[in-house]
């Protein structure tokens, strides 16, 4: 029996987690995205290579390396250290993420799976309560969600490999240092998250002292934030590579960090994490090449099944955003993502029949069960578990040099400012990627919702992820670079990009302005952000369509690639989001 204590504490974390649902954490969340007109929003071109990031500073960083004669991964490393400054929602080096890179130089296409593993000391039930069922307090809110951070591992190979060979790690590291060392004046986007995630932050002396004025309120907007322990950090790194990370001074501070808060990472853990070089996911759509993201993100895999199962409708015979063209993206949908559900998880440990799920006659038995004229019931689909709820405080930026390379990078802390624990001395806030597991197969979480045994933690397993960096290609020359934040919703924004693109011809700005929804299979609903007129909601009713509540906030800044050069598009559902271009 539960002791009284025990019940409180289930109720309150239960209440606290329903509210994060209803409640969206922030202003910028809760301010609902009304798309602009299409026809006057438009992207923004430069000559030979463009970064379109999330947040203003660290693109025009990008933009600056790439005008220094940087190629498209110089300039997504110095991006992605630069952001871990200036957008600590998801930017990061105490996270992890994915890169997808098109090497023109090399001709080849690979991933960079930089995902957080889980520490060696994790067992299956980690994630559960004394009554043997999902305690979200302890992947959400503790240190035992905190996953071994790949960012730093990650961007260093990414450039050993791929890199120019023009710039150092040091060099690239050098405006991020200069950012955390001498501050940076806050915007109005990153002011609004603040109020509503600085008591999660202020748990931790560490925290609050950062991200808060003197007098103990959270900073706003036009304070300065210095981050001088980070600026410490990037320096160790800028000396001894990702050794100065992983080992030594930072590492034994970010163990011991973490274990004064309850968590089980050690050195050893940190001493271990690695990077992998993956082959990405290919599929092709309507004469291109899509290029994406392997396990242990669904991503790749479960946009490729989900255009081939689209590519046998003749999509540009409807009219964008008709209710004819929306049932089948919801139907195509639903039947990807219930596999997503069934089979993926970290490839080191789970067998999912990949080559099945992306072959185009397995689309074609899929495709065979949409009916025209009604939507089918999910629980016909597959009778098997359903998705946990993801974390969807994401960040995704475009990179596209002059000389054909292309990378797609999406990287995260999980929730807005991971588990809010900045290790004391290092300036690094930690993620609480873990939650991204599946606590237990069968059981419920505090959704309701039922777990699936390919993505149960383990001992230096990585928790799937959602996250689908893209590059589109055709005759082999990369057209379409896109990725989102967005939980569960990335994979669905990344889809209706490259449709808008590919069968509705739309300039890629109104791409990627155009509403949006979603279907994850289960719940059994749709999400569709405004936008959408009163008869396409009203035909997907009749079809038998449940509409669920808004869909929540994505980012899916993309650059298209022409003749004439790139085309930025900085989502405009996120303030800041900036197309640097030279
Ligand atoms: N944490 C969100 C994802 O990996 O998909």
């Amino acid at each position: 029996m539960m002791s009284s204590y025990q019940t409180r504490r289930k109720f309150l974390a239960t209440i606290a987690f329903l509210l994060a649902g209803i409640l969206p954490a922030t202003a910028q969340e809760r301010r609902v995205y009304v798309p602009p007109s299409l026809d006057s929003v438009h992207a923004i071109s430069a000559e030979h290579g463009m970064v379109v990031a999330q947040e203003k500073i660290s693109a025009q960083v990008g933009a600056d390396i790439l005008r220094r004669g940087g190629n498209a991964v110089d300039a997504a490393v110095a991006t992605g250290f630069a952001m871990a400054v200036t957008y600590p929602r998801a930017g990061n080096i105490g996270g992890g993420g994915f890169m997808v890179i098109h090497s023109a130089e090399r001709k080849e296409a690979v991933a960079i799976d930089y995902r957080e593993t889980a520490p060696a000391a994790t067992t299956a039930n980690i994630f559960l309560g004394d009554d043997g069922r999902p305690d979200i307090a302890k992947s959400r809110d503790s240190a035992l969600g905190i996953g071994i951070p790949g960012t730093v591992a990650g961007l260093a190979l990414a450039l050993e490999k791929y890199g120019s060979g023009q710039f150092t790690l040091a060099e690239l590291l050098q405006p991020a240092i200069a950012l955390a060392r001498d501050g940076f004046v806050i915007s109005d986007d990153m002011a609004d998250t603040l109020p509503s995630w600085h008591r999660r932050l202020a748990r931790w002396p560490s925290s609050a002292k950062i991200f808060s004025r003197p007098d103990g309120t959270p900073l706003r907007e036009d304070d300065r934030l210095v981050q001088s322990d980070l600026a410490e950090t990037l320096m160790a790194i800028a000396a001894q590579g990702p050794r100065g990370f992983y080992e030594g001074p930072v590492a034994e501070k970010l163990a011991k960090a973490i274990s004064d808060a309850g968590g089980i990472i050690t050195s050893d853990d940190l001493r271990s994490y690695r990077a992998v070089i993956r082959e990405p996911v290919r599929g092709t759509y309507r004469g291109h090449d899509i290029v994406s993201m392997p396990q242990p993100s669904s991503g790749g895999i479960v946009l490729v099944e989900t255009l081939n199962i689209l590519e046998g409708f003749p999509l540009s015979d409807l009219k964008q955003g008709s209710p004819a063209s929306l049932h089948l993206l919801i139907e195509a949908m639903k039947r990807a993502y219930a596999d997503r559900a069934r089979y993926l998880g970290d490839p080191a440990y789970v067998r999912a029949p990949i080559q099945t799920l992306i072959a185009k006659d397995y689309a074609d038995r899929l495709r065979a069960g949409i009916k025209a004229d009604s939507a089918t019931p999910s629980r016909e689909i597959v009778a098997a578990a359903t998705p946990p709820r993801e974390g969807s405080n994401t960040t995704h930026y475009s990179v596209v040099d002059s000389r054909g390379n292309a990378v797609s990078n999406t990287y995260t802390l999980n929730f807005s400012y991971g588990v809010g624990l900045v290790a004391e001395g290092t300036g690094v806030l930690l993620n609480n990627e873990l939650d991204d597991f599946t606590a237990a197969v069968g059981a419920s979480n505090a959704y309701g919702l039922v777990g699936y045994e390919a993505n149960l933690p383990g001992p230096g397993k990585r928790p799937l992820s959602s996250m689908s960096p893209t590059i589109v290609l055709r005759d082999g020359k990369p057209v379409l670079v896109t990725g989102s934040p967005g939980g569960s919703r990335i994979i669905s924004s990344v889809l209706q990009v490259i449709v808008n693109v590919l069968d509705y011809k739309m300039d890629v700005a109104a791409a990627v302005a155009a509403p949006r929804l979603h279907h994850q299979w289960l719940p059994d609903e749709v999400r569709m952000e405004r936008g959408f007129s009163d008869d396409a909601i009203n035909e997907l009713k009749r079809l038998g369509h449940a509409i669920g509540g808004t869909m929540e906030q994505t980012s899916a800044n993309s650059i298209a690639v022409t003749p004439n050069g790139p085309l930025g598009a900085p989502d405009p559902r996120t303030r800041g989001a900036e197309a640097a271009g030279q």
